[in-house]
This record gives C-alpha cells, sequence and structure tokens, in this order.
C-alpha cells in the first residue's frame, strides 16, 4: 500500500527545494501539514484577534477563533481588552454564545457559574450549602491568553515564551503605519467584518496578499475592462517588493508613473496623513497606488484604488482581512473595511461601498480569487500532483535596493517572488521548531 508521508519528510522537501527557488505542491491542502502548522505555527504565532473599534466600550465583546479555539475578546469594566477561552470551568459548556455584544458577566447556560467581564468566577449557585467550603472561586477564573496591540490590532499568542508583539513585528510598523496612521486619530472599522467558509488553504491567500502584483492584471482584467479599476501589466510591474528576514511578513507597493500623490484621498485625509506620518513613510506612500501586505503568518491589508461608478478616477479604500485554517484546506474568511477616524462620513460610506464592490463577500476581486485559490487548492490535492512543485525564481538573483527609506529588505521592481519566498523560509523555520 501506499505510505503515508510524515511532516518530516515533507519539511525536508520544503528545506532543499526553497534553496533551489521552487515550493513542493504537498504542503497544500495537507493533513499532516495541516496538523503541524496548528501546532507548531498557530499556537506559537501572535494572531489577529480583533480591532480596538470593534469593542469601544467597557463590556463590548465580539467572539473570535485563536488558533482553533473559541475566545471571547472583551474589553472588561476597566477599559482593559482581555481575550478569554470561551470555555466554562466547570463541565466546559460555551459560556458566550452570541457572536458579538455588550455583557458586564457571562452566565453559563448549563448549571449558572457567572464570570465577570475580566474573566473572574464571581457567582456559584449554592456554593455554601453543595460545595462545603471547597470551592475556591478564584481557582475557576476563565482561561486567560496572553495578548498585545499595536495601532488598533489586538493580537493573541498562546505562547507564553513568544517575544513580545513589537519584536514580532520587528519594524514592519513602518510599513503598518500606511493603513493604520490615516491620521492621529488612526482608523475604526466601518461595519462588522464579512465572514464566510470556503474551500482554500489559508496560504495561498498569504501569500498572494504578500505582494501578488503578477496575478492582478489577468485575474482581475475585467474589472480594469469595465472601468472600476485603471492599472495594466506595465504600471503593474512598478513599485518595491519589500520582506522582513525571518519573520515573514511582507508588503507589495505599486506605483503607477506620473499618479497624483495621494491620489483617491480627500484632503482632510492627505492633510492627516501629514501630521501622523514621518518624511520618510510620507515619501514612499505618496507614489504608491497599491499597498497590499500580509502580517505573517494570515492577516492581510490592502489599500488600493477603486471607482464606484466605472471610469470615474476612483476613491481609496482599506481592507484587512484574516485568513483562517479551520480544516485541511478549508479556512473562514473574516473581512473588515477599516476608515481612518478622523475622516469626513462622506468618505467613509463612499470607500466602504469600494470595499464592499471590490472585497466584499461578493466583490468583483475576491470573487475573481477565491475561484482560482479554490481551484489551486483542489488540484493541489491531485494525486498525480504530489510529487510536483511550484518555481519561485522571479528575482532570485535581484539585490536588495542599498537606499531604501524605509525598513526591511527592499527590492524592485513589484512584481517578484522575494516576499513569497521569505514567507515560506519563515514558515519552514516555524515547522521545524519541534
Ligand atoms: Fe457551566 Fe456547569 S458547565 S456551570
Ligand atoms: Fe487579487
Amino acid at each position: 500500500g501506499a505510505e503515508l508521508t510524515s511532516v518530516e519528510e515533507v519539511l525536508d522537501r520544503v528545506r532543499k527545494e526553497l534553496a533551489e527557488g521552487r515550493l513542493p505542491v504537498e504542503i497544500f491542502n495537507s493533513p499532516v501539514v495541516f496538523a503541524a502548522e496548528q501546532e507548531r505555527l498557530f499556537r506559537r504565532a501572535w494572531l489577529f484577534l480583533a480591532h480596538d473599534s470593534e469593542i469601544p466600550e467597557p463590556g463590548d465583546y465580539v467572539l473570535r477563533n485563536l488558533a482553533g479555539n473559541s475566545v471571547i475578546v472583551v474589553r472588561d469594566e476597566q477599559g482593559t481588552v482581555r481575550c478569554l477561552l470561551n470555555m466554562c470551568r466547570h463541565r466546559g459548556n460555551q459560556v458566550c454564545k452570541a457572536a458579538m455584544g455588550n455583557a458586564s458577566h457571562f452566565r453559563c447556560s448549563y448549571h449558572g457559574w457567572t464570570y465577570a467581564n475580566d474573566g473572574r468566577l464571581i457567582g456559584v449557585p449554592h456554593i455554601r450549602t453543595v460545595y462545603d467550603g471547597r470551592l475556591r472561586r478564584s481557582d475557576w477564573n476563565l482561561l486567560e491568553v496572553r495578548t498585545e496591540s499595536y495601532q488598533g490590532l489586538i493580537f493573541g499568542c498562546l505562547d507564553p515564551g513568544a517575544p513580545d508583539l513589537e519584536e514580532y513585528l520587528g519594524g514592519f510598523q513602518f510599513y503598518l503605519d500606511i493603513y493604520l496612521r490615516p491620521g492621529p486619530g488612526g482608523t475604526e472599522v466601518y461595519a462588522p467584518p464579512n465572514q464566510w467558509v470556503t474551500e482554500t488553504d489559508w496560504k495561498i491567500c498569504a501569500e498572494n496578499f504578500a505582494g501578488d502584483g503578477y496575478h492582478t492584471p489577468v485575474a482581475h482584467q475585467f474589472g480594469f475592462q469595465l472601468g472600476y479599476y485603471a492599472s495594466s501589466a506595465s504600471t503593474h510591474s512598478q513599485g518595491y517588493a519589500v520582506h522582513f528576514p525571518h519573520r515573514g511578513h511582507g508588503i507589495g507597493l505599486g506605483r503607477t508613473p506620473g499618479m497624483t500623490p495621494f491620489f483617491g484621498y480627500p484632503d482632510e485625509v492627505v492633510q492627516g496623513m501629514a501630521e501622523a506620518l514621518s518624511p520618510a513613510q510620507l515619501e514612499l506612500f505618496k507614489e504608491t497606488r497599491t499597498a497590499v501586505s500580509t502580517v505573517f503568518p494570515n492577516l492581510s491589508l490592502l489599500i488600493q484604488p477603486f471607482s464606484v461608478t466605472p471610469g470615474e478616477p476612483g476613491v481609496r479604500f482599506c481592507t484587512m482581512r484574516l485568513w483562517q485554517p479551520i480544516g485541511v484546506g478549508r479556512m473562514q474568511m473574516l473581512s473588515w473595511c477599516l476608515v481612518p477616524k478622523d475622516a469626513p462620513e462622506a468618505y467613509k460610506a463612499e470607500a466602504y461601498r469600494a470595499y464592499t464592490l471590490a472585497f466584499g463577500h461578493g466583490g468583483m476581486f475576491e470573487q475573481d480569487d477565491f475561484d482560482n485559490w479554490s481551484r489551486v487548492t483542489a488540484m493541489a490535492g491531485n494525486p498525480a500532483a504530489q510529487e510536483l512543485s511550484f518555481p519561485y525564481l522571479m528575482g532570485l538573483e535581484r539585490e536588495p535596493i542599498a537606499d531604501f527609506p524605509g525598513p526591511g529588505v527592499a527590492v524592485t521592481p513589484y512584481m517578484t517572488e522575494t516576499n513569497f519566498r521569505n514567507m515560506w523560509q519563515t514558515w519552514l523555520e516555524y515547522l521545524e521548531r519541534p
């Protein structure tokens, strides 16, 4: 019978091939790889949980999935954001059932144990008569997960020994500010996230958003032809790709020669950026048309212009998306629209309209991408494909730009696979650590 491949054999192959600019197909849609990723990557990395503005008031909460764990991300009465395992300590019932809301307490629907919104067990029915003083409430609080945040993005980490978020991001903050500091007030979500489940390996999406300028003129060509988006292969080849070795983060900065600086933003936002960003950030950003990035492993951000009315110049929108693996070749998608907090309401509404048409769950870009991505996932499951590899040769010998204004390793043009090789190298480094 066929031998089952162990994950170590797969990783050996990845290590050898990556050094030569190839990647084995068998890492996609694979049960052994999925199990190893859950244990060695998702339990160690900082994973995105929620945006600050989703839970602005004490008691506000959202339910999220942190590496397979149902968690409550809640702002307690003191204003501290906490990430609590959504499981009653008595017999394990789900403590909170609504996807979002506001609560001072979470009361379990099984036997009535009640927790304050900071996770403390404060109510146990009949505690004096049935427990004879043996149950100390403070021993049975909801399990709390470590959280930290950067510019409104709340992350959680299941590994108590992991470095802090600042070190984890490792300088990528310079580029994240392009999305998160469009003014002194930062950003807010315009609405709750679009959510859907798709038969797609999360890694395909994370890689694409690390800067796949190569697919844009082809996969999204009908959007261009209909006038929703002005682009061509030649403009998409301009710009930079920047990555952070051993951290996995990557950003693509697509440029269009002759573009009006800060095209697609209202004056108030351009002014806000001038106040919030550094000269080096502004210098880079004013010429950028598309900024597309992945915070390793599975959070991505994108800014691009989109014409709500075909043929018109277009408005900039920002989407943030989480590619959450929930099974082999299967993921839960969460997609938000971020808007500058201080921007005029009319611009926020217009940006959300552009986001919805392009990247909401029925958005035209979204449909183009997921049709391809789910087919890649399915094809990677072909038995005959297991010996095959994909080429990762673009930009293999290109030297980094010596005097680039931002941190990280930058290359030009934007259309390259440099960021992807770094993402896979980092992925390999996590999975090789037993
Ligand atoms: Fe929650 Fe018993 S399971 S109170
Ligand atoms: Fe795309």
